[in-house]
């Protein structure tokens, strides 16, 4: 019998064609309340998952005793526990690469969308209070020429780097787990001690994967060594910062401001602080949302899956130990 896929998430009619052409697929679009038992039951008897956006931790993929390969359309991997899947022997595939320009595309938008108010003033012509010629209260800050400092240097912190030093003439520092010459050579990046690039940086920009090590990274005693002026980026996961330590910043005017497009808790509750501040930009976790970039997403986790299902490599693997192991 042809293997068993089960999907959790809209796919394109074509990509969803080229599975059914070789799999028996349960096809869920989404996954909520209403079908979350379905979801479940099926996966009982999958070989192999594809899909985003659903916590698969350990006791809930523990039924699912015939799996080989789950493929997540996404970069970031941490609604899995690595550990149990690797340890069981079965395959997580994901899809880096694909989003990395249109990633850094927002970050950038969140940082030049922070510092020019851009919300905040396309909100106050919208409501007809443009009467006169604008007084320095409502005045954004530079972004061109000012020190940008990441935390973290993977793929979509080079893209950003990139942007902020040929397109906009930035300093640029970083804290990484080790240096990246490439971005030194490239764009005179310095790489620092964590508390330097925080006491020294204009923007602070978040671009870590979230993993134990970084969980709650963020917290009150870091907010409390950046400047006044400081503006917080966050592009990537937002339990990598301790949000109740943000909001309080924010509201102490520890920081200026911070643009988001990732929060502890997805989607953001309406009634959070964070929603009622005018220095806050708050986006609905659109990193890579742009047509062109989830298909092609969703193609490289279709011939993970598919890879993964024929007994070969997949392109991208979290856990390429199990591969290796294989052999
Ligand atoms: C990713 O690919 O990890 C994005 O954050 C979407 O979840």
């Amino acid at each position: 019998m042809n293997p068993h896929v089960v999907v959790y998430k809209k796919l394109p009619n074509e990509l969803l064609a080229a599975l059914r052409a070789r799999f028996r697929v349960t096809y869920f679009e989404a996954i909520d309340e209403t079908n979350r038992a379905a979801f479940l039951e099926a996966m009982r008897d999958a070989d192999g998952l594809l899909g985003a956006s659903v916590r698969l931790d350990k006791a809930t993929l523990a039924p699912a005793t015939r799996l080989k390969i789950v493929s997540t359309i996404s970069v970031g991997y941490d609604t899995f526990d690595v550990d149990d899947l690797t340890e069981r022997g079965i395959l997580l595939a994901h899809t880096p690469g694909v989003l990395t320009e249109t990633t850094a595309d927002t970050i950038f938008a969140l940082i030049l969308a922070t510092a020019r108010r851009v919300v905040e003033l396309a909100e106050f012509i919208k409501a007809g209070r443009w009467r006169h010629s604008l007084d320095e209260s409502l005045y954004g800050v530079d972004v061109h020429s000012k020190t940008l400092g990441f935390l973290g240097m993977g793929r979509i912190g080079q893209a950003v780097a990139r942007r902020a030093r040929l397109g906009f003439n930035m300093t640029i520092l970083y804290h990484n787990l080790q240096p990246v010459p490439e971005v030194e050579t490239a764009f005179g990046a310095r790489f620092l001690p964590l508390d330097e690039v925080l006491r020294a940086a204009d923007f602070i920009c978040v671009v870590l994967p979230l993993s134990p090590e970084t969980e709650k990274l963020v917290g009150a005693r870091e907010f409390a060594l950046m400047r006044p002026q400081a503006i917080f980026i966050n592009g990537s996961r937002g339990r990598i910062v301790d949000e109740a330590a943000l909001i309080e910043a924010l509201q102490q005017r520890k920081i200026h401001g911070a643009g988001l497009d990732v929060f502890e808790r997805e989607p953001l509750p309406a009634d959070s602080p964070l929603l009622a501040m005018p220095n806050v930009v708050a986006l609905p976790h659109i990193g890579s949302a742009t047509h062109e970039t989830r298909l092609a997403m969703a193609r490289l986790a279709v011939d993970n899956l598919i890879a993964g299902l024929d007994g070969e490599r997949p392109r991208h693997l979290a856990n390429g130990s199990v591969w290796s192991n294989r052999r």
